[in-house]
């Protein structure tokens, strides 16, 4: 599928999508959103041909976050169309969130409002150690709303107020220190240090990856977990996927993952 904001490239079971509106710092506007929710529930049909995801952006920098010319239109929009809108862009943060295959951020340059809203959505983010982040909103004079429950499930409510009610720019060391990040390197270290992620990835079974991911995710919404991790756990071992992990473990050997 080809996009107009977007870029895509699949390398073996390796999906790359870049935010391609470099002239505006990738900052996202209404259209642009659509096609990260198409983009999203394409890859999401496609979980076992594409086992991981690399997000990252064209030009200077990862993503300046929403395009505040966007955003400055919504006055002109009635209510129901403004929280269409906004609903909108809280369905691709989630179609994201939720992927079945790890998505991996790189980010260069700079990751500001809905930019740092979309690293919180991937499960690995690789930073430039010179990228600068930030949850600036409220120098706009809005707030990092869709994107809270996102951030605050990554760096806790400590670090949230501050940055928030502040809206100052950190550095990468920062981002790293509070979690919103978990490797830094020099920029031309970012791809190199992907790899490395991916190699891991693609050597543990999908279906498990899949399962873990979504197992971080209910663990953190509570009720009943004693009964679900136990249900989780009794289905996955005695999957056809989890057999063969266990079997080429003791047999000394590689396993073999389908498909
Ligand atoms: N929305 C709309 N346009 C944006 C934008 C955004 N979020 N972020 C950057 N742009 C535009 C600038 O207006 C500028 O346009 P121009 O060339 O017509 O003047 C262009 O992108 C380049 O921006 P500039 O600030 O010169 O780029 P930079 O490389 O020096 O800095 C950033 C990059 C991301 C650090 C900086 O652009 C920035 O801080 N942007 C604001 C981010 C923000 O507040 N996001 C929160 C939105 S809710």
């Amino acid at each position: 599928m080809s996009y107009k904001h977007l870029v895509t490239r699949r390398d073996g079971p390796v999906e790359h999508l870049t935010l391609n509106r470099p002239d505006v710092r990738n900052a996202f506007n209404a259209e642009m959103i659509a096609e990260l929710a198409s983009w999203a529930a394409d890859v999401a049909a496609s979980a076992g041909a594409v086992r991981a995801v690399v997000i990252g952006g064209a030009g200077k920098v990862f993503c300046a976050g929403a395009d505040a010319a966007w955003l400055s239109k919504s006055a002109t929009y009635s209510e129901d169309e403004n929280v269409r809108d906004a609903t909108a862009t809280s369905h691709m943060f989630r179609a994201i969130d939720e992927l079945p295959v790890p998505v991996i951020g790189r980010v260069h340059g700079a990751a500001i409002g809905g930019g740092a809203g979309l690293a919180a959505v991937c499960d690995i983010v690789v930073a430039a150690d010179d990228a600068v982040f930030g949850f600036t909103e409220v120098k706009l004079g809005i707030i990092p709303a869709v994107i809270s429950p996102f951030v605050l499930s990554k760096i806790g409510q400590s670090a949230a107020r501050e940055l928030f009610v502040t809206g100052a720019r950190f550095p990468a060391a920062r981002a790293y220190k509070i979690d919103l990040v978990h490797a830094v390197v020099a920029a031309p270290d970012l791809d190199a240090t992907i790899d490395r992620y991916l190699t891991e990835i693609l050597a543990s079974g999908p279906e498990a990856i899949a399962a873990a991911k979504a197992l971080v995710r209910d663990v953190w919404r509570g009720g009943d977990v004693t009964t679900f991790t136990a249900k989780a756990l009794a289905s996955r071992r005695v999957s056809a996927e989890g057999q063969e992990g266990l079997r080429a473990f003791l047999d000394k050997r590689k396993p073999r993952w389908s498909p």
